[in-house]
C-alpha cells in the first residue's frame, strides 16, 4: 500500500493516489504550462491581414466573436473593425464600453460579463477580443479569467501603455474601494497583436504616459534605451511613434523585450523583488489620491523622480545622472511633482506597499542608469528629505501646462508632524 508521504516527496505521478485507511492528508501538485504570444502587426484591421480573424476556432463551422472595445477607440476605428470581421466572414458582436481609470471597477466588469453571457460564448474556441487601452484590457482580462473559471482572450492594445506594458504581462484587475488593482488575477491572453498605428489618434498626453513605462525599463535595465530617449524622446512623443526612422520600433522592441525578460522567470510573482515594480512603490496611492488628475504613467514618473532622489542621497546615483534623468522626464513632458504629495501620504503609501510585498519594502532603486538594487530600510526621514528636494526640483502637470496653479505658485508641502515621526 502507498501512503501520502510518497506524494510529499514528489515521487508519485500527480493525480494517481491509492486509498489507504492510514492517510489523513493529501497534497496535490500539478504543473500548468503557459504559452502565450505577443506579435507585432502592421495594420491589424487591414482586410488583407488575417492575424485577428483567424485566432481561435469555429463552432459548427461558424466563426463567432464577442469584441469588447473602448468607446473612444470605437469612435475612431469602429467602422474598420466591423468591416474587418465582415470581410473575414466572422460573425462579430461588438460591445462598446466607456472606460477610464475612474470606472476601472467591479461594476464595469459586471457589465462586460452580462454582455458575454448574453452572447453565449463557447468555452474554448471563441476567445473574447479586447480592443483598447490598459484599463479596457485589465477589465476584460479579469472578466475572461472569471467567466466559467477561465475563457481565452485576445488583446489588441491601442495605447502606448497597452503596447509596452499592460498588453505584455499576465496581470488583470480592477480598482476597489480607492485601492489600485486591489482585485485581479493572473490570466495571460493567448495572443496579443501589437499595431502601433493606433497611437496616431492617441492624445500626446497619453503618449507621454506610456513613455513613463518605457523610461522605467530604461532606468532599471537598459542604458541604450535611456540614451535613445535622451536623444530622440521628444521626437518620438511629437511623432507618436509613427515615423519610420527605426527609433520608434527600437524603443518599443527594447521596452517589450526588457519587460518580458523580467516577467518570464517570475510570471506568477513568486518572487516579490521585481525590478519592473520600479516607480510602483508610492505611485499606486498617489495615483488613486490624485484621481483623475494624474494618469498612471504620470504617477509612476513622480515615484521615479522621488526614488531617484533617494538613490542620489544614498550615492547610488550621481548628481549628474539625476540631472540627466530629470531632463529626460521633462523632455517626455512628464510631471515630477504633484501637489498631493506630502510626507504622510508617502509614508502611508510605503506602508501599503510593504503589505503588498509581504512585509518588506523590497524597494527597487536605480543604481546608476540601467541597473537596480533592492532596499528594505528607507526611513520616513529619508522620504522627507527627498520630498523637500523634489518640491524644489520637480515640475507639476499644472506648471507644465500653465494651468490654474501653474503660474509659479506652489502648494506648500506640509511638514511631517512630529507626533507621526
Ligand atoms: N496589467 C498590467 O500589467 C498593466 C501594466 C501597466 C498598466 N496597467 C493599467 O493600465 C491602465 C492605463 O492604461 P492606459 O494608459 O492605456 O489608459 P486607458 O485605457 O484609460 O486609455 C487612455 C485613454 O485613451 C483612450 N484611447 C485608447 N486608445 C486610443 C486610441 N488609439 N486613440 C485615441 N484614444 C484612445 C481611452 O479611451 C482612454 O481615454 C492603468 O489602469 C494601469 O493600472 C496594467
Ligand atoms: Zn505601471
Amino acid at each position: 500500500m502507498t501512503y501520502a508521504s510518497a506524494v510529499h516527496d514528489g515521487t508519485r505521478t500527480p493525480g494517481l493516489y491509492t486509498y489507504s485507511p492510514r492517510v489523513s492528508s493529501w497534497t496535490v501538485r500539478a504543473d500548468k504550462p503557459v504559452t502565450y504570444e505577443i506579435r507585432f502587426c502592421t495594420d491589424v484591421l487591414g482586410p488583407e491581414h488575417t492575424d485577428l480573424a483567424t485566432a481561435g476556432g469555429t463552432v459548427g463551422g461558424t466563426r463567432r466573436r464577442i469584441v469588447v472595445i473602448d468607446e473612444n477607440v470605437e469612435l475612431r476605428y469602429g467602422d474598420r473593425v466591423r468591416k474587418y470581421f465582415k470581410h473575414h466572414d466572422v460573425d462579430a458582436t461588438i460591445t462598446v464600453i466607456p472606460v477610464d481609470e475612474t470606472v476601472k471597477n467591479c461594476d464595469t466588469a459586471t457589465q462586460v460579463i452580462r454582455d458575454i453571457d448574453r452572447f453565449g460564448i463557447a468555452r474554448r474556441t471563441e476567445p473574447i477580443i479586447a480592443i483598447g487601452g490598459g484599463v479596457l484590457m485589465d477589465v476584460v482580462g479579469m472578466v475572461s479569467s472569471l467567466y466559467r473559471r477561465g475563457t481565452p482572450f485576445i488583446r489588441v492594445p491601442t495605447t502606448l501603455i497597452g503596447l509596452v506594458d499592460a498588453g505584455v504581462g499576465v496581470k488583470t484587475g480592477v480598482n476597489f474601494d480607492g485601492h489600485k488593482n486591489r482585485l485581479g488575477t493572473y490570466h495571460p491572453a493567448d495572443l496579443t497583436l501589437l499595431d502601433k498605428s493606433f497611437l496616431a489618434t492617441l492624445e500626446h498626453r497619453h503618449v507621454s504616459n506610456g513613455l513613463a513605462e518605457i523610461l522605467k525599463m530604461a532606468l532599471i535595465k537598459d542604458d541604450r534605451l535611456f540614451t535613445l530617449l535622451e536623444e530622440s524622446g521628444s521626437r518620438l512623443l511629437d511623432g507618436k511613434f509613427q515615423d519610420d526612422s527605426g527609433e520608434a520600433d527600437e524603443a518599443l522592441t527594447r521596452a517589450i523585450h526588457g519587460m518580458l525578460d523580467e516577467l518570464q522567470p517570475n510570471l506568477w510573482e513568486a518572487k516579490l523583488e521585481r525590478a519592473v515594480d520600479y516607480g510602483h512603490t508610492f505611485s499606486p496611492t498617489v495615483e488613486m489620491r490624485a484621481l483623475p488628475a494624474l494618469l498612471h504613467g504620470e504617477a509612476v514618473c513622480i515615484d521615479m523622480a522621488m526614488t531617484t532622489l533617494i538613490a542620489e542621497d544614498r550615492d547610488l546615483v550621481t548628481t549628474g545622472e539625476r540631472e540627466r534623468i530629470f531632463t529626460v522626464m521633462r523632455k517626455l513632458r512628464l510631471p515630477t511633482w504633484d501637489p498631493v504629495l506630502d510626507p504622510d501620504l508617502l509614508t502611508n503609501a510605503l506602508r501599503e506597499t510593504v503589505r503588498h510585498r509581504d512585509g518588506k519594502q523590497r524597494l527597487p532603486l536605480p543604481r546608476g542608469i540601467g541597473d537596480v538594487v533592492f532596499v528594505n530600510d528607507v526611513t520616513p526621514q529619508e522620504i522627507d528629505l527627498a520630498l523637500a528636494r523634489q518640491r524644489d526640483l520637480g515640475t507639476s502637470r499644472a506648471e507644465m501646462t500653465g494651468g490654474p496653479d501653474g503660474n509659479g505658485h506652489r502648494t506648500t508641502t506640509p511638514l511631517r508632524s512630529s507626533s507621526k515621526r
